[in-house]
């Protein structure tokens, strides 16, 4: 089979550039959205402790899997998996792995455009300086407001679908590279700033015993298996978006000092990505809950955590507003580059059958938009409508980050650790140490595999043990209702 990457779709111009790719999928509303209020709500330093483990033992692995099947296919996951099944001697219904990835993309894009969308509306709202001095009642009809307005919302949505499909048809070398280039060092950038402010917050030792102080009481079982399916989603793992990237991952690059040439390491790169993952959703936690707690506000209010707890926050402080504005710019960035990768693979796959780039960003991004309509409705025309009691949102949302993400990530597991040559995952990962490389073929073996059945009996056994959202009837403080839309709303304010 072919072992070099056939540039059809470019080749990133580095390994570092690649690292900013991919890290710019794993980061984005999973870590700054769901992640605190997760934490938050599942024990904070026992939930951190477990989706660290998670992150190094089932995570690192099978992100080294996708990358390493992704670089040495070369093409559209789907495409890869054909590839990779030919040159394994066994069946093209491997295939069907890149398609089910492409399926879940898809999906998870429609409704990741709208919520991002939603992002967009508060970047707005905060430099118009419109929720300066508002009250928890104001905020609150803010948020509501713009859940009602359909038209406000589908506008959003639209912006940002096309945000991401404009980077989509550019390409990976002028479009995706081009976006993460920027759009990487700004989201460091204003992170960075944000927790400087946030050290300065008389909020900001609270907010570390909230996310770190140990408290083994908190622990459970269910937190545990939440943090588990967690790690899947934030590393943006099990669907192809990482295989796709990982074929655009140059196998040699020139050494800057001795000008030689020198193998990309999949191990430590993967490493750097899932580490700077993790960094950002620890640092958002503590970007996030020293406002909440200096304005002495609930930090238990789950989604609502960042569209109404923290603009509640943003409006009373010094410079809040600007403030504000920054963090909404921050969450965009981040959610615009894993938007990028979501549409990726299925445009690449439309490419890879001849069709022009432009044309496949059309009308995957327009078909993901169509279907967006159904989220946009989930939360206010649709509330009522349910099927096994959840919202057309809920179920999409179930269906793709709790079956499909975990089991995409299973198969990859299996396909990596026993069905390709041994010799061949052994050569395309080229690690140094072998003990490391026989810690990785365990994983992918045997302790992944397990981890995601583990996942998967958990699901069948919580009938709606879908996300954090379920964890939410834990806090304390607040009573929790669950709304049809699947949202649960405090009324506490
Ligand atoms: N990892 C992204 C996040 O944390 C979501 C994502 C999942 C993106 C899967 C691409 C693929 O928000």
């Amino acid at each position: 089979m072919n072992q070099q990457n056939k540039p059809i779709h470019g080749v990133w111009a580095s390994r570092w550039v690649f690292i900013l790719a991919a890290t710019g999928s794993a980061i984005g509303l999973g870590n700054i959205w769901k992640f605190p209020y997760m934490a938050g709500e599942n024990g904070g330093a026992a939930f951190v402790l477990v989706y660290l483990v998670c992150i190094a033992l089932i995570g690192v692995p099978i992100m080294m899997a996708e990358v390493m099947l992704g670089r040495r296919g070369g093409m559209s996951p789907i495409n890869s998996m054909g590839r990779l099944a030919r040159d394994a001697g066994v069946s093209q219904r491997w295939k069907a792995v890149g398609g089910l990835g492409a399926v879940a993309g898809f999906f998870l894009l429609s409704l990741y455009t709208v919520i991002a969308g939603w992002a967009l509306f508060y970047i707005w709202e905060m430099a118009s300086g419109a929720l300066r001095g508002a009250g928890a009642e104001e905020v609150t009809a803010v948020y509501e407001g713009l859940q009602a307005n359909v038209w406000l919302v589908l506008g959003c949505h639209t912006v940002f679908m096309a945000m991401t499909m404009f980077v989509v048809a550019r390409g990976v070398n002028k479009g995706l590279e081009v976006a993460v280039r920027i759009l990487m060092p700004l989201l460091f950038l204003l992170l960075l700033g944000l927790l400087g402010y946030s050290f300065t917050s008389e909020g900001f030792m609270p907010a570390v015993h909230f996310l770190f102080a140990f408290d083994a009481s908190a622990f459970t079982v269910k937190a545990a298996l939440l943090a588990m399916g967690h790690a899947f989603f934030t590393l943006s793992l099990g669907l192809g978006a990482i295989m796709a990237y990982g074929a655009y991952m140059p196998r040699e690059v020139t050494d800057r000092k001795t000008g030689k040439r020198k193998p990309v390491s999949i191990a430590s790169t993967v490493f750097t990505i899932a580490a700077l993952d993790t960094l950002v959703a620890l640092v958002a936690g503590l970007v996030i809950f020293p406002v909440v707690f200096a304005n002495a506000l609930e930090p238990g209010e789950g989604p609502r955590l960042l569209f109404v707890t923290l603009p509640l926050a943003f409006a009373s402080i010094p410079f809040g507003m600007m403030l504000g504005t920054v963090f909404f710019v921050l969450l965009t960035c981040a959610a615009w580059t894993s938007s990028i990768s979501l549409g990726e693979p299925l445009v690449a796959w439309l490419v890879e059958k001849g069709w022009n780039r432009i044309k496949a960003a059309v009308v995957i991004g327009g078909s993901a938009w169509l279907l967006g309509i159904g989220t946009v409705l989930s939360f206010n025309y649709w509330s009522e409508v349910t099927f096994l009691g959840r919202t057309f949102f809920g179920n999409l949302e179930f269906l793709t980050i709790n079956i499909m993400l975990p089991l995409g990530g299973l198969l990859i597991a299996i396909f990596a650790g026993w069905v390709m040559k041994e010799t061949h995952a052994r050569k395309e990962l080229a690690m140094q140490s072998f003990g490391l490389y026989m810690v990785w073929r365990a994983m992918v073996r045997v302790f992944a595999p397990l981890a995601v059945i583990a996942i998967f009996i958990f699901v069948a056994l919580v009938p709606d043990g879908d996300d954090a959202d379920e964890a939410e009837a834990d806090v304390p403080v607040v009573e929790t209702v669950v709304e049809p839309t699947g949202l649960p709303e405090t009324t506490d304010e």
